[in-house]
């Protein structure tokens, strides 16, 4: 079990607080989804309450190691205040000397913001230099990004390495979501798997063939699927370099008793937009000029009935183009039967959790994922390194 801000004493200490507030943000520089912030919230409270001088350090989008001013915390800054009800303090330059002597004048309960740590070239490559002007400010590290946990970067593993480190409460509790489901999960178990990337997905259905009952399968990914078994997906999306694998998962899956169920309808378009004439087709069974943009009817009755059944869910990804707000369709009555069931559900992926928001159905699923590649990568059944770092109880 992995030690948490709860197992040590943080009063009067200096707290750097790594949390990941990649949010998205529209053209006006407005949060249009604050559930990164709001997820880490108890975390930030518990410290403040208990006299921590709280450091947050947080990275947003990817700017390369320049300062790109369209990507400045700024914006999170005054969300956060508001959130907390508190003033905070920002610095812009870690390595500037105002900083640190900004961080000695902080009270207990104190909180203050550092300043994009991808505006610093040293971060994604883990430089030792901007390791330790972090570890300098700091007598205690607390993790609480679990959505950057996969990223060996200086403000993630590399100041873990310096700095004695614990976790908050978000990477407790998603620690504690994907330990019951991946290590001790209830059957049924049921894995809904789309989205467009079948490569990324591969390896989770690897990892999950020992574990599940049942895998769903739609997205574009499915025709991957499809055509690996001789279908006809006409225009769709295909990864032509992954059919022979996708052929063995699914002979894998026969022998293991695994079922792996793939559409048996789609709704095709002729282009690639909601503009385009649409067509049901049986999955298989294309017409040339068509692609498959979300599942049919006949898909989504039969997926429904499986997760009625299911006592554990796991989804990561969208059953269609969610981008278009005609091929939402099954990932929302996906997104309503899962909410319906009364199974442990886990999900991940941004287009997932969307359609959970969407039909207002948040309360009633188990956990929601802030993390996107550090979930896949638990679900591929690989270790996060920046949680191997945290210490043990
Ligand atoms: C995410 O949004 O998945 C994390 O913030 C990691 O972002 P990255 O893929 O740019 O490292």
């Amino acid at each position: 079990m992995k030690k948490t801000i709860r197992d040590i004493d943080v009063s009067g200490q200096r707290v750097l607080l790594r949390v990941d507030y990649n949010v998205p943000m529209n053209a006006e520089l407005k949060i249009t989804d604050d559930t990164r912030i709001t997820a880490t919230l108890p975390t930030i409270n518990y410290l403040i309450n208990h006299g921590a001088k709280v450091i947050i350090c947080s990275h947003l989008g990817r700017p390369n190691g320049q300062v790109d001013t369209k990507l400045s915390l700024r914006p999170i800054l005054a969300r956060l205040s508001k959130l907390l009800d508190k003033p905070i303090s920002f610095c812009e330059d870690i390595f500037d000397k105002s900083t640190s002597e900004l961080v000695e004048k902080m009270n207990n309960g104190d909180v203050l913001m550092l300043e994009n740590i991808r505006f610093f070239p040293g971060e994604e490559t883990n430089d030792e230099k901007l390791a330790k002007a972090l570890a300098n400010l700091a007598d205690i590290f607390v993790f609480d990004a679990f959505a950057t946990a996969h990223r060996k970067h200086a403000s993630t593993y590399g100041v873990a390495k310096l700095v004695p480190t614990v976790a908050g409460f978000l990477v407790e509790q998603e620690l504690k979501v994907f330990d019951k489901v991946l290590k001790d999960p209830d059957h049924p178990f049921v894995a809904i798997l789309g989205g467009a990337k079948v490569s990324d997905k591969l390896p989770v259905i690897q990892n999950l063939l020992d574990k599940v009952d049942t895998i769903l399968i739609g997205g574009g990914m499915a025709y991957t699927f499809i055509k690996s078994i001789g279908g006809n997906v006409g225009t769709s999306i295909v990864d032509n370099t992954k059919l022979e694998l996708a052929k063995n998962i699914l002979d894998e899956a026969k022998e293991k008793n695994v079922k792996i169920l793939l559409p048996i309808d789609n709704i095709g378009a002729k282009e690639f937009s909601e503009e385009s004439e649409i067509k049901r087709f049986n999955s298989g069974f294309f017409a040339e000029d068509y692609q498959g943009m979300d599942i049919g009817p006949k898909t989504i009755k039969a997926f429904k009935k499986i997760i009625k059944k299911a006592k554990t869910i796991v989804w990561n990804g969208p059953l269609g183009v969610y981008e278009y707000e005609k091929f939402k369709h099954g990932t929302n009555k996906i997104a309503k039967y899962v909410a319906k069931s009364k199974a442990i559900s886990l999900i991940g992926g941004g287009d997932s959790i969307a359609a959970i928001h969407s039909i207002g159905v948040t309360k009633k699923v188990t956990h929601m994922s802030t993390g996107g590649g550090a979930s896949l990568m638990l679900l591929q059944g690989k270790q996060l390194p920046c949680i191997e770092l945290i210490q043990e109880k």
